[in-house]
């Protein structure tokens, strides 16, 4: 550069170049490549929107980090809709205690038989008989013959006989009931019986227990 020209940038400088199509300040320093950089003013809706969104943030990371506020952190919002929840179903329990809705022992019975000849019986047979699973009809059981020995059989299968768990298929109601009814099924000697397996079970019927 010689120094006039040098002289001249120096004058350019101190007065601001003006773009001659859109009358914009150009933005001295910027250059690249012959492409220049104009000082454009934003839109002043633009400029508000970006002070809102500084004050918004400001207000949002104080009501999270200073006031912890339940509105804005989901932990504390999960732990006020479980605590509501976990208290209607507290009171729904109560009531529940207070008026039992008293099943029949009819009504328990169908629900058993309904859970029984819907799952069971393709291995257990139709009347109980055995099939691919054991007779229970008979007073042999290979798991136990007492409510609880079922129970803990039907919750956690014989996985390598092939009976699954009912664990999360069956209701805790369900799996009482359909005991209800395999319980019930002693004794009726239905025909093509399978043979006893297991331990002979014979208790002295319980007063006042469930059969
Ligand atoms: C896929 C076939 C299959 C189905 C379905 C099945 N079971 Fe079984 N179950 C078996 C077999 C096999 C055994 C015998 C396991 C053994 O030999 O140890 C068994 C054993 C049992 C026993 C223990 C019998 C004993 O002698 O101790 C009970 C109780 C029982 N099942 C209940 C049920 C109930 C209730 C259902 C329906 C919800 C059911 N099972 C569905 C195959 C099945």
């Amino acid at each position: 550069m010689s120094t006039r020209e040098e002289k001249n940038h120096k004058q350019h400088q101190a007065q601001p170049e003006i773009d001659e199509v859109t009358n914009d300040q150009i933005l001295e320093g910027h250059e690249f490549d012959g492409i220049r950089e104009l000082d454009n003013q934003l839109p002043p809706w633009l400029k508000y929107l970006f002070y809102a969104s500084i004050v918004f943030a400001a207000s949002y990371l104080t009501l999270v980090f200073v006031f912890e506020d339940a509105r804005v952190i989901q932990a504390k919002e999960y732990q006020k809709e479980m605590a509501a929840y976990l208290q209607e179903e507290e009171i729904a329990e109560e009531e529940e205690k207070a008026a039992p809705v008293a099943r029949t022992q009819e009504e328990i019975m169908a629900s058993g038989e309904a859970t029984f000849s819907k799952i069971c019986s393709v291995c257990h047979g139709k009347f109980g008989e055995g099939l691919v699973g054991p007779n229970f009809t008979d007073k042999y059981w290979i798991h136990g013959g007492s409510r609880e020995d079922m129970h803990q059989t039907i919750v956690t299968g014989v996985i390598e006989k092939g009976m699954i768990s009912y664990k999360n298929l069956l209701s805790e109601r369900q799996i009482q009931d359909v005991i209800t009814y395999i319980k019930s099924l002693q004794g009726t000697n239905p025909p093509n019986q399978k043979a006893p397996e297991g331990e002979l079970y014979d208790p002295e019927p319980e007063a006042g227990t469930q059969s």
